[in-house]
């Protein structure tokens, strides 16, 4: 059974969809189109402060997903009708619910909604403050539906946020082993999504492991393949890869005085696959210098680069741990120099580092990395809370805002502009999305796009009256986010 827009009305923590059970009442009399957009609002400069992580551009990423999961087809039946009118009357204790509505849709639609969806491509990564999507009614008599879908709508914050700030990772790490290594191998494994157990819900983990994929390959939580598959689909079998991984059960179910053991033994299990060992059940630095840099040396030297040990920190520190970890591994294990003079330690030996990587504390480690002359190919890091849960919609500020209605056949610009918050200043009219002939973007109001001059319109439909008219695969949303010259021109700046 599918869980459509009506359904969605038992969603009683969301105050905004409860509240707008009753917008059809509170708009102007003869409104026949309400048409409404989102938005990352822009941060407008603070001089006084000096923030590590700016997000000046976001991915738009997601909506593909929503509205084949909850808009498309027949989504309004007798059932789901009476079952929200039931509720409701209770709700409110009293009859707001648009009953009438609803059956219009039913009967002149049957059941698939008026509404029309432009958006610009999966993957495209827009500047802020620039209109991502709009929606519009497309019969007069449903003005109200514009804003009824605004939080299922809205929710798309969520991959938005979660892509943009996995790929402003992916522009550090970028950048670090360019700098360190000369070339970009393996990049898009350098940051592994730990995230399934840290994330609020098995739908919160297929999304948000979804949108890390975007900008990379390595991924442990394996929901995000299904939706993938599912909502996008990808050339390859599979969009995202992993290895076999040691846990502390692993190791500390053989016992305190058997850790030596226990690595020998998950090492001799995979020969032919990089295998992660965590090694910190005890002590870390023990671990690297005597059991890895002596006891199974040999077994650890007779190993491929396809193949490598990775060890694996899980405490401490971040930065000083890795640090540590690779000078006693460095001591064992000698490192050869790259071409940029940078160490490397043999290739059948790595480090990852999982515990405690957020975007800022990603960024202090390869900056300690490379003043400790170790090339970023040395490592590869993973990230989980931080990377699908740790993110609010105000991080983007990710905002659904009318801004065009025809009351009495007559379209009528429409913002808001509270005095308390100019940042929170909304846009007029109907929007379009277009690119100067300098490659800047810019949002176009009040309709001014329909003016040839301004050339194509970059907000694509999407959605009409219920059916999906424009599917991107996940390969066009990867190659739309991807991290272009000019992007390693302006990070190497
Ligand atoms: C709404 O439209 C009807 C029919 O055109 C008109 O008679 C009525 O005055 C309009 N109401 C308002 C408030 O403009
Ligand atoms: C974005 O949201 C944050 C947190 O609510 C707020 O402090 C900031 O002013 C907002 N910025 C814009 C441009 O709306």
């Amino acid at each position: 059974l599918a869980v459509p827009i009506l359904s969605l009305l038992f969603h009683f923590s969301t105050h905004t969809w409860v509240s707008q059970v009753t917008h059809y009442k509170q708009y102007p009399p003869n409104t026949s189109k309400v048409y409404s957009y989102f938005e990352c609002r822009e941060k407008r400069p603070d001089p006084t402060k000096n923030r590590k992580v700016k997000y000046e551009t976001t991915v738009f990423y997601g909506l593909q997903y929503i509205t084949n999961k909850y808009l498309k087809g027949k989504v309004v039946t007798p059932e789901k009708i009476q079952e929200a009118k039931e509720v409701y009357r209770e709700h409110f204790q009293d009859d707001v619910f648009n009953e009438k509505g609803w059956n219009y849709i039913l009967e002149k639609y049957d059941g698939h909604l008026p509404i029309e969806i432009k958006a610009v491509p999966e993957g495209s990564v827009i500047p802020r403050g620039n209109v991502l999507f709009t929606v519009e009614s497309t019969d007069p008599e449903c003005y109200w539906l514009t804003n009824w879908v605004e939080t299922i709508l809205v929710q798309v914050w969520y991959p938005v946020t979660v892509a943009t700030n996995s790929r402003e990772q992916k522009k550090i790490l970028a950048k670090y082993l360019l700098e360190t290594s000369g070339n970009l191998d393996k990049l898009e494994y350098k940051l592994h999504d730990f995230g399934y157990r840290g994330v609020s819900s098995q739908e919160t983990a297929g999304i948000g492991a979804s949108a890390h994929l975007v900008n990379f390959k390595g991924t442990d939580t394996v929901a995000g393949i299904g939706v993938i598959k599912k909502y996008y689909g990808t050339k390859d079998p599979v969009p995202g890869f992993s290895v076999p991984a040691a846990e502390h059960s692993t190791i500390t179910a053989w016992g305190k005085d058997h850790e030596r053991d226990a690595f020998e033994h998950i090492v001799r299990q995979f020969p032919n696959v990089p295998v992660s060992i965590v090694s910190d059940s005890y002590d870390i630095y023990n671990a690297c210098e005597k059991i890895w840099g002596e006891d199974l040396r040999s077994l650890i030297e007779s190993r491929s680069a396809d193949a490598p040990l990775v060890v694996r920190p899980d405490s401490g520190n971040p930065l000083d741990t890795v640090l540590k970890v690779l000078e006693i591994l460095g001591k064992k294990f000698i490192p050869t120099e790259n071409s940029k003079g940078y160490k490397v330690l043999p290739p059948y030996i790595r480090v990852i580092q999982g515990d405690g990587v957020d975007i800022n504390t990603l960024q202090e480690i390869v900056e300690g990395m490379k003043q400790h002359r170790w090339s970023i190919e040395n490592i590869a890091f993973g990230s989980g809370g931080a990377l699908l849960q740790k993110l609010t919609r105000d991080l983007l500020n990710c905002s659904f805002k009318c801004s065009y209605v025809v009351t009495n056949g007559l379209g009528v610009n429409v913002f808001k502009d509270p005095v308390a918050d100019p940042n929170k200043r909304s846009k007029k009219g109907r929007l379009s999305l277009h690119r100067t002939a300098s490659g800047d973007f810019v949002t176009l109001e009040e309709g001014k796009g329909d003016l040839e001059e301004y050339g194509v319109d970059l907000l694509h439909t999407v959605f009409q009256n219920g059916k999906i008219v424009q599917t991107y695969t996940f390969d066009d949303v990867r190659d739309n986010a991807k991290i272009t010259d000019s992007d390693l021109k302006e990070l190497l700046h």
